[in-house]
């Protein structure tokens, strides 16, 4: 069965590589979707973005993809059916329910699966890994090394 999991990824983390790999043995044809965070002002371009995603997925059975455009688009061009979201906190609830019914009304066909967070990466995103990141603390816990490594030139350090 078919099934993507969207997200903007600037960076990637272990949080969301977990979820790959959990998502990736429940779905036999999974990509993960760079996509586009209105909200947010990226720190990585698309390009670097997407690059990081395939170098941490290259040894797992998921392909990846970019979408400059609504989710909804993306999946009713592609036919596909399920999204999934990985799930930390009760803070995330509000937001995934808010982007899920909004979804639902665009797209009445498309079911959106959440994954729980490993334990390991409840308090984890990828705006605090950028923040460490910026004044110099320890990566290694949270992202794969060409990622730290991506952090540390940006941040030129
Ligand atoms: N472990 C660690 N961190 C996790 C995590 C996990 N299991 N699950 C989520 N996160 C963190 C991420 O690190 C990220 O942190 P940040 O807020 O500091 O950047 C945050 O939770 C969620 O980021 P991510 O999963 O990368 O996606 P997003 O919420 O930025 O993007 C899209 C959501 C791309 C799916 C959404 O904006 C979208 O659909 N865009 C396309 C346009 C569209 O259709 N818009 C209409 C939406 S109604």
């Amino acid at each position: 069965m078919k099934a993507i999991y969207p997200g903007s990824f600037d960076p990637i983390t272990y949080g969301h590589i977990d979820i790959i790999k959990r998502a990736s043995e429940v779905f036999d044809d999974f990509t993960v979707v760079l996509m586009n965070n209105m909200r947010k002002k990226p720190l990585f371009s698309a390009d670097e973005r997407l690059e990081m995603i395939k170098e941490a997925t290259k040894n797992l059975n998921v392909k990846v993809d970019l979408h400059n455009g609504l989710l909804v688009q993306y999946v009713k061009e592609k036919e596909i059916k399920i999204a999934i979201r990985g799930l930390r906190a009760v803070e995330d609830f509000e937001y995934e329910f808010e982007m899920a019914l909004a979804n639902r009304e665009m797209c009445p066909n498309l079911e959106m699966i959440y994954f729980m967070t490993d334990i390991r990466f409840l308090f984890l995103s990828s705006s605090m890994v950028k923040e460490i990141a910026q004044f110099g603390g320890e990566l290694k816990q949270w992202v794969p090394q060409m990622v730290e490594d991506k952090l540390r030139e940006k941040f030129q350090m």
